[in-house]
C-alpha cells in the first residue's frame, strides 16, 4: 500500500488525546489481570482478529448491563457470546442443524459468529429479549488465552453505538476511555489482522442466511455449510445493530466514487480531501487531495479502512472520497461497510454522483 500525505492539519478544537494509561500489554502479566478483573465482573478492551471488542463475563449479570451503558447501546441489540472452542456450543445453543455444527467444525476459531436458539438458562439480557444467541469462537491468541482463564465474554465492538469499530488498542481508548470504570483495561493485542466485524450467520432455518457481510463471503459460508444459502425470503430480519442503514460513521464526510466519477470533481474540490482508492484503479486526480490511501489487495483494504476513517477524522481532514474494491469475498463486507459509514453524508455535492 501507497499513503502519501501532504499536510495534516489538526483542527484546533477537535484533537484527540485519550487517557493512554488505560491500555496495558498483553503479555503474561496482562492477561493474568484482565482475566481478574473479568472474573471480578469488570470489563475489559478485548484484543480479536476481527475488531477490538469490549469484553464483559457472560455469567456476571452487572458486567452485562455495564457493556450497555458504556456503549450507549439500546438493551434491544443482543450480544455475541465468545467461547474458547466448538466443543462449548451446545453449552449455549440447542437444536444445532448438521450444516451449523459444519461451519463451527471448519471456520472456527476464526472471523465467524453463529445465531442459534439459546438454551433455556441464557440471559434474555444477552439476547436482547430474541430466542437465539449470537456465538463465535475468535482466533486471536490473546482472546483464546482470556477465554481459557476467565470463560465464556460478551463482547461487542468496543466503540460508542453507532461509531466505527476500533481496529488498535489506541482506537478503544479514543472510544470509551471517559466511559469505563476504575480498574478496566484495554489490553493491547497488536492492530487487528482482519479490519472489520465477524460474518454473521442466521442458522435457525433450514439453510443458513448472512445476516452480515464479513471475511468469508457467501462462496466461504455455503462450501463450508455445505448448503446453499437461503434466499431473501421477507421474513422479518433479526436487530442486528450493523445493519441499521447509518452505521459504522465518520465524523468527516465521507462520499463514495467510481474512478471515472472522481474525476468529475473540479480540483478546487479536492483541496483538503483524503481519497482511499485501490491500488490498481486508475486515479490521476492524486495531484490534488491531501492524503492518497491506496491499498494493495481488498484484504488490505478491510485492514486499514476503520483505521484510515479514524485518521482523517483526527487529522480534521475536509471529507473523504473512497472508490470501493471490486469483487466477491471481503469485498462485499467492504462495500457495505462503505455504504453505511457515508449514509449520513449524503450525495456528493460537488459532483452530483448519487452515493
Ligand atoms: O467481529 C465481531 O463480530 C466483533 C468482535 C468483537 O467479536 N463483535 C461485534 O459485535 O461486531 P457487535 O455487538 O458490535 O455486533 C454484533 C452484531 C450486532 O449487530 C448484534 O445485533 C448481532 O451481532 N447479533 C448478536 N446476537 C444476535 C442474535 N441472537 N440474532 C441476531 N443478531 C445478533
Ligand atoms: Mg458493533
Amino acid at each position: 500500500m501507497t499513503v502519501d500525505r501532504k499536510v495534516t492539519e489538526r483542527r484546533e478544537n477537535e484533537p484527540v488525546f485519550p487517557d493512554l494509561s488505560l491500555i496495558v500489554a498483553a503479555d503474561a502479566d496482562g492477561i493474568e489481570a484482565a482475566a481478574h478483573r473479568l472474573r471480578a465482573g469488570g470489563l475489559i478492551g478485548l484484543p480479536t482478529e476481527t475488531v477490538y471488542g469490549l469484553a464483559g463475563s457472560a455469567h456476571h449479570a452487572d458486567a452485562i448491563s455495564r457493556i450497555f451503558s458504556t456503549k450507549g447501546r439500546p438493551a434491544d441489540h443482543p450480544l455475541i457470546v465468545h467461547i474458547a472452542a466448538a466443543g462449548q456450543l451446545s453449552d449455549w445453543c440447542r437444536d444445532i442443524p448438521q450444516y451449523a455444527q459444519n461451519l463451527a467444525d471448519q471456520l472456527w476459531p476464526g472471523p465467524l459468529t453463529l445465531v442459534l436458539p439459546k438454551q433455556p438458562h441464557v440471559s434474555a439480557s444477552l439476547t436482547g429479549g430474541q430466542d437465539t444467541v449470537g456465538i463465535r469462537v475468535p482466533a486471536h491468541p490473546v482472546a483464546q488465552a482470556i477465554l481459557a482463564t476467565a470463560g465464556p465474554v460478551a463482547a461487542p465492538s468496543a466503540n460508542r453505538f453507532g461509531r466505527i469499530s476500533p481496529t488498535t488498542a489506541h482506537a478503544v481508548a479514543a472510544e470509551l476511555a471517559t466511559y469505563l470504570e476504575p480498574g478496566d483495561m484495554i489490553l493491547d493485542g497488536g492492530d487487528c489482522a482482519v479490519g472489520i466485524e465477524s460474518t454473521i450467520v442466521d442458522c435457525t432455518d433450514e439453510r443458513p442466511r448472512i445476516l452480515r457481510s464479513g471475511f468469508y463471503g457467501d462462496d466461504v459460508i455455503a462450501q463450508s455449510a455445505g448448503l446453499p444459502l437461503a434466499t431473501a425470503d421477507g421474513k422479518p430480519t433479526p436487530r442486528v445493530s450493523g445493519s441499521l442503514t447509518a452505521h459504522y460513521a465518520p465524523r468527516t464526510p465521507l462520499h463514495l466514487h467510481s474512478a471515472e466519477s472522481l474525476k468529475q470533481r473540479p480540483a478546487s474540490r479536492l483541496l483538503g480531501t483524503w481519497i482511499l482508492a485501490p491500488a490498481d484503479v486508475d486515479c490521476d486526480v492524486a495531484d490534488a487531495a491531501e492524503t492518497m490511501i491506496r491499498p494493495a489487495s481488498s484484504e488490505e483494504y478491510a485492514r486499514i479502512l476503520y483505521t484510515t476513517l479514524r485518521a482523517a477524522d483526527d487529522a480534521g481532514a475536509r471529507e473523504i472520497l473512497a472508490v470501493p474494491p471490486q469483487g466477491n469475498g471481503i469485498a462485499v463486507a467492504i462495500r457495505d461497510r462503505l455504504q453505511r459509514a457515508a449514509a449520513g453524508s449524503g450525495p456528493d455535492p460537488a459532483t452530483d454522483v448519487p452515493t
